[in-house]
């Protein structure tokens, strides 16, 4: 069966996506998760000059999945262009995801990665342990970066959503109001884990974002939520580590899924095995296309 989607007027040939920041941005690297079978790629977050990130450790395992503070490291998007130069050379569908303090400076990223070929935009509001998490808590910042980043650019443009929010709902709007062709969610959740023996936060900045199966169920109820009320397509993200957790998340909404941590469990492979085992349940359930299946949870 045929798992080829349009996305926001992105062509892909299957509904699976690599998430951001989890294998950085070298188009060599990006090549392998697109050969190994992802739809499309998503780059580590770009930011207006180059940034070294926290100090180590910058990442700790944790029951169901792993606490990283990296602190959006970058080599800004100038140097940045090279690689997309490339990766459009390769032919590889790539989303860049993007990040900045303000509505100009998300505007001028957007800007020049859209010239040089990006195929879409994730915008980057929703980091736990950096800056950028204020924009995507408040929805009339979010309205800004958003409105400002759709008049520079046509090309789609999603907003990535975090889940450290009262109401994800609010914010979510905020941004389909301002524009967006669309939204992933979620970003990691805010959190952290002590030494028991130094007796100090085990991370450099303390605080850190949660991925991997532990999130799973947070990020279902976000997509749902948010999928009760936009219209805009939906790309769920959190603690995907195989194809029936992709399919709770169509279910729930999503037209499209990113797999971030789960690559740390079984490698790249976690692509094509996904995609194969979506097309099994599909036939063994008598859907003809992927599309038939997406919000499905909703008329319980
Ligand atoms: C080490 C690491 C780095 C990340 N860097 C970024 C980033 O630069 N930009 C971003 O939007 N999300 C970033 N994320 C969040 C992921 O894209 C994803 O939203 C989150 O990890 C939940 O998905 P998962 O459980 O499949 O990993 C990062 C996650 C991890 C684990």
């Amino acid at each position: 069966m045929d798992l080829a989607i349009e996305l926001a007027g992105m062509k892909l040939r299957n509904p699976t996506m690599l998430s951001s920041g989890i294998l950085g941005i070298s188009s060599s690297l990006l090549n392998r998760v697109y050969q190994a079978g992802a739809g499309c790629v998503v780059t580590k977050s770009i930011g207006p000059v180059p940034r070294n990130g926290y100090s180590n450790p910058c990442i700790v395992e944790v029951v169901g999945g792993y606490i990283n503070a990296m602190g959006l490291p970058n080599p800004g998007v100038n140097d940045f262009l090279e690689e997309l130069t490339e990766l459009n050379q390769l032919n590889i569908p790539t989303i860049v995801s993007i990040f900045g303090e303000d509505e100009t400076i998300f505007a001028e990223i957007a800007k020049k990665v859209a010239e040089k070929g990006a195929l879409g935009l994730e915008l980057n509001i929703s980091c736990p342990h950096a800056e950028v998490s204020t924009i995507g808590q408040d929805p009339e910042i979010t309205k800004r970066v958003v409105k400002a980043v759709k008049n520079t650019v046509s090309i789609p443009v999603f907003v990535k959503l975090t889940p450290n929010v009262t109401n994800i709902v609010e914010i979510a709007i905020a941004a389909e109001k301002a524009g967006a062709d669309g939204l992933t969610a979620i970003n990691t959740v805010r959190a952290m884990a002590i030494d028991i023996y130094s007796k100090i936060p085990i991370l450099s900045n303390k605080y850190g974002g949660l991925s991997g199966p532990a999130i799973k169920p947070i990020a279902i109820r976000c997509i749902f939520e948010i999928y009760e009320n936009v219209k805009i397509p939906l790309i769920g993200v959190g603690g995907i580590t195989c194809w029936q957790d992709a399919i709770e998340f169509f279910l729930a909404g999503a037209s499209a899924v990113q797999i971030g941590t789960g690559i740390s469990y079984q490698g790249l492979s976690i692509f094509q095995d996904i995609c194969n085992g979506i097309r099994k349940y599909l036939q063994s359930e008598n859907y003809s296309h992927l599309s038939e299946l997406i919000g499905e949870a909703h008329k319980a």
